[in-house]
């Protein structure tokens, strides 16, 4: 069973569409029931919504507690961007930023560990390029995504000896819905399809089958 976060868009839906081909049982998560309901109703098989604002610790609670069995993966993709020199950008902005890059990671994580820290379960979280390298012009994006690479290796160091497994995803640029609501102007023809960065990375998640591939990075072209 997967629990897809961020699954109503981009690189989550992309992912969805893919196990469902494998006729895998999944869970769907975004904040939009709208946006869900038409990811689901393009697939078949044993494939449910459950819409929750993870920046919302309730929320995050009511979406675990909807689990019917212990996720053998939980992929995290949800997230969003807002870019702009430091001096221009917009404090609610940058706070929304914050909420659903950082907060929403650090909310998901703690639940997932509180209740699956002695069961086999990996936790594949997406973050960027931009949690690697520095960017002008996307300081706040890049601070965000650092933060959860922190918190990713420091959770890492409270799981061990734990069967859980938390698999950290460094993607870069891909042509999705994310480049419209960041607001920024981006010609993303030459940046990956979410179906070529799904393909990637599901490929690469095969190998953990056989040990902890612990970081995996998805370059395009
Ligand atoms: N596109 C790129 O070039 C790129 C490059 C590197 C890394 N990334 C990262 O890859 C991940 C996926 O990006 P994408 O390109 O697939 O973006 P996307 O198409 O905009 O999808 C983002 C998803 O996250 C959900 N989401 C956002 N905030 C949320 C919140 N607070 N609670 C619950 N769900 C929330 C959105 O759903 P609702 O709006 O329905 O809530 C949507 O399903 C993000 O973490 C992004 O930062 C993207």
């Amino acid at each position: 069973m997967i629990l897809i976060t961020g699954a109503s868009s981009g690189l989550g839906a992309a992912l969805a569409k893919l196990y469902n081909a494998d006729g895998e049982t999944l869970l769907l998560s975004g904040r939009n029931q709208q946006r869900l309901s038409d990811v689901v109703g393009k697939m078949s098989g044993d494939v449910q919504s459950h819409p929750a604002d993870l920046g919302d610790p309730a929320d995050v609670a009511a979406l675990l507690d909807g689990l019917e069995q212990v996720p053998d993966t939980v992929i995290h993709c949800a997230g969003s961007g807002y870019f702009g020199s430091i001096e221009e950008q917009d404090p609610q902005a940058i706070n929304d930023l914050i909420q659903n890059n950082v907060i929403s990671t650090i909310y998901l994580l703690r639940e997932l560990v509180a209740r699956y820290r002695t069961h086999k379960v990996n936790v594949v979280i997406v973050m960027s390029t931009a949690a690697q390298v520095a960017k002008a012009g996307e300081s706040t994006y890049c601070a965000a995504k650092w933060a959860v690479k922190g918190l990713v290796e420091s959770v890492r160091l409270e799981l061990k000896g734990s069967p859980m497994k938390l698999i950290a995803v460094y993607p870069g640029g891909m042509a999705t819905d994310f480049w419209t609501t960041s607001g920024k102007e981006m010609d993303t023809s030459s940046f990956m399809t979410a179906d070529e960065a799904a393909m990637m990375l599901k490929q690469a998640l095969i190998a953990t089958e056989h040990g902890f591939v612990s970081d995996i990075t998805i370059n395009r072209n």
